[in-house]
C-alpha cells in the first residue's frame, strides 16, 4: 500500500478505538443452544427495539419477532391505537412482552429516549432494528434544503446514532443491529423523483458495512436488509393504480412484496443462526431486483 493510502486508513480509524470496550482478540463461534434450527433462531428472553413499528413493515416485524419469543419496544409517532395493536399481538403470543413508546427517531433525543424506555422496561437491549423512514418526491429541479434535510434526518442520521448509543450496551458477543435500505439502490429503472430518498439508502448501505467491520470486533453483528416494492401507503403515496400494476408485473411472482415477506427475514438475522452474516446488504424483493 502507498504511504498515502496507509495514511489515508489509519486516519479514519480512531487512533482511541471509540467504545470504551475492551476489544477481544477472537470472537469465538457461539455454542448452538439446539443442533435444532428452531431452537437456533428462538429469540426467548431477547429485547428488540423496532423503529417505526406500529405499521406497515416495522409491525410485521415487531409481530415476528414477537412471535419468536422476543420481548417487543413498538415505536410510533402518531397512531397510538395502531401501536397497541401490534403490542398486544406480540403479548397474544405467550413469549414475549411489550410495549409502545412515543418517540419521533429523527431527533437524537427521541431516539434516546426510545432507547431508556426499553432499558427502563426490559433492563437491555439485544437487537436494534432501525426500519423507520421516509420518502418523498422530487427532482433535482424541485429539491429544496428542507426536503433533503427531512431525509437525511429521519432515514440516516437516526438510525447512525441510535446504532452509536446502542452500541455501547448491545451484548458483545451477541448484539444485533439491521438496517434499512432499498432494493432501488441496484435497480437501473431507478426514477429522477428518487434523488433525496435514494442517497439516504445509498449512505445508510455504507454505513452498515463500516459498523460491520467495527462492531464486529465485538460480535455485534450489522446487517442491511433492502426490499423491493412492499404494498405500504409508503410505496402506495402519489402513484396511480396503473403505475402500481405495472410495478407489481415487473416482479417474477408478478406482485407486491407484503410486509410479511420482509419480516421473517429480521427474525432470523436477529437470531443465533445468523452469527456467522454480518455487513451484508440482502435484497428482498421477489426477484424484482436481480
Ligand atoms: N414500501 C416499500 O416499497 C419499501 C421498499 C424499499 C425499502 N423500504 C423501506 O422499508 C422501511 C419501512 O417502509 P414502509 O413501507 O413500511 O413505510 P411506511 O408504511 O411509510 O411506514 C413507515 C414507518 O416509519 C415511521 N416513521 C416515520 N417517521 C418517523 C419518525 N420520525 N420517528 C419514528 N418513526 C417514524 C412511521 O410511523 P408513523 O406511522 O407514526 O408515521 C411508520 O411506522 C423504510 O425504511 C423504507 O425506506 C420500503
Amino acid at each position: 500500500m502507498s504511504g498515502t493510502m496507509a495514511n489515508f486508513f489509519s486516519s479514519v480509524r480512531p487512533s482511541n478505538n471509540r467504545l470504551a470496550v475492551p476489544t477481544p482478540a477472537k470472537i469465538t463461534k457461539q455454542p448452538s443452544i439446539s443442533s435444532t434450527f428452531l431452537a437456533n433462531t428462538s429469540l426467548l428472553g431477547k429485547v428488540a427495539v423496532v423503529t417505526g413499528s406500529s405499521r406497515s413493515t416495522g409491525a410485521a416485524i415487531a409481530k415476528c419477532l414477537g412471535e419468536h419469543g422476543a420481548h417487543v419496544v413498538v415505536n410510533y409517532v402518531t397512531d397510538a391505537v395502531a401501536a397497541e395493536e401490534v403490542v398486544q399481538s406480540v403479548r397474544s403470543q405467550g413469549k414475549g412482552g411489550s410495549i409502545a413508546v412515543c418517540a419521533d427517531t429523527s431527533t437524537l433525543q427521541g431516539g434516546q429516549f426510545l432507547l431508556d424506555e426499553a432499558v427502563k422496561t426490559f433492563g437491555k437491549i439485544d437487537i436494534l432494528v432501525l426500519n423507520a423512514g421516509i420518502m418523498g418526491s422530487k427532482t433535482l429541479a424541485e429539491v429544496d434544503e428542507n426536503f433533503f434535510d427531512s431525509h437525511f434526518d429521519i432515514n440516516v442520521k437516526a438510525p447512525l446514532f441510535m446504532a452509536k448509543a446502542a452500541a455501547a450496551i448491545l451484548p458483545s458477543p451477541g448484539g444485533r443491529i439491521i438496517f434499512f435500505s432499498s432494493s432501488l439502490t441496484a435497480a437501473s429503472s431507478v426514477t429522477p423523483n428518487a434523488l433525496c430518498y435514494l442517497a439516504t439508502k445509498g449512505a445508510i448501505e455504507q454505513i452498515s458495512r463500516v459498523l460491520a467491520k467495527d462492531l464486529g470486533t465485538r460480535g455485534i453483528t450489522v446487517n442491511t436488509i433492502s426490499p423491493g416494492p412492499v404494498d405500504t401507503p409508503m410505496f402506495r403515496e402519489g402513484k396511480p393504480q396503473n403505475i402500481i400494476d405495472s410495478i407489481a408485473k415487473q416482479s417474477p411472482s408478478r406482485r407486491l412484496g407484503e410486509p410479511d415477506d420482509i419480516a421473517p427475514l429480521v427474525g432470523f438475522l436477529a437470531s443465533q443462526a445468523a452469527q456467522w452474516i454480518t455487513g451484508q446488504n440482502i435484497r428482498v424483493n421477489g426477484g424484482f431486483v436481480v
